[in-house]
């Protein structure tokens, strides 16, 4: 029987026909093709979500629920990405930034970043761009998957302009090794059996968590993110490496 990979995608965009998106899928298709195994799929944009804003109250760091999930699909989709073996996270570059609605799916799971919620799951980031200001959105992207805990297999950049406006095929074409390569890090590290390794950023973000969390310990039964990461059993090991070795393992 197939070996089964469960895919969570989000992009942030919010047209109908979106670049980010047409990439997002090519990718899947890719690593379906390359992996032999059966995909899942759990496709969210901006286009067929409906996600509120963050409202600021700071209760998802210390009662671990946020109030308004009850509210649009973010329960739906806090749950997809629990059950996901990947996680593709693409965003259009808005003014050298994320889009606004990547932007919210940031600020509602920022919580989750500090307890690395999303702890050895793979990931790949899109960014795409008329030309310029790629860069600053895939290290945001990057950055922020880093703190989820999830392990980097590939950064996509697209470009849709270079002397005029590429159509979608070679827009396709240009990022192809990189889709290649992507597809090569998820068959390597969910059904090869080979070990990955942490960021340098996850390796430090590890060990300042542990120390301010064993300070804490204290406070176990008032804030949220203290219990958890009691809960997930992080003080017992001294490097983040550790934890991913074991995960992998089992
Ligand atoms: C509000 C807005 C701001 C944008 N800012 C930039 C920018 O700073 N640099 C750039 O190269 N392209 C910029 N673009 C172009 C988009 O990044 C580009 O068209 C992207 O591929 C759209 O992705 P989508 O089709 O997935 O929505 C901007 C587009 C919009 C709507």
């Amino acid at each position: 029987m197939k070996k089964e990979i469960r895919i969570f995608v989000y992009s942030g965009s919010r047209n109908l026909h979106s670049t980010t998106q047409i990439i997002a899928m090519e990718l899947v298709k890719t690593i379906a093709e390359r992996t032999q195994a059966r995909v899942v799929v759990d496709e969210y944009t901006g286009y067929n979500t409906h996600m509120e804003e963050c409202i600021g109250c700071t209760q998802c760091f210390i009662r671990g629920i946020c109030g308004m999930d009850g509210k649009d699909d973010m329960n739906e989709i806090r749950k997809k990405m629990l059950a996901a073996d990947c996680i593709i996270m693409g965003s259009p570059v808005y003014f050298h930034a994320v889009s606004g609605n990547m932007k919210k799916l940031v600020d509602r799971l920022s919580y989750w970043t500090h307890t690395m919620e999303l702890t050895g799951k793979l990931g790949i980031v899109i960014a795409t761009s008329g030309g310029n200001g790629l860069n600053y959105v895939s290290e945001y992207l990057k950055k922020f998957m880093d703190y989820l805990g999830i392990i980097n297999v590939g950064i996509i950049e697209a470009a849709t302009y270079y002397d005029s406006y590429m159509k979608e095929n070679q827009v396709l074409e240009s990022i192809r090794p990189k889709l290649l390569q992507c597809a090569q890090g998820v068959n390597r590290y969910a059904l090869e059996g080979y070990i990955p390794h942490p960021s340098e950023l996850q390796r430090k973000v590890f060990r300042m968590y542990n120390q301010k969390y064993m300070e804490l310990e204290a406070y176990q039964d008032d804030i949220a993110e203290v219990r958890k990461w009691f809960a997930h059993g992080y003080l017992s090991y001294q490097e983040y490496d550790d934890v991913i070795e074991k995960l992998y393992q089992n």
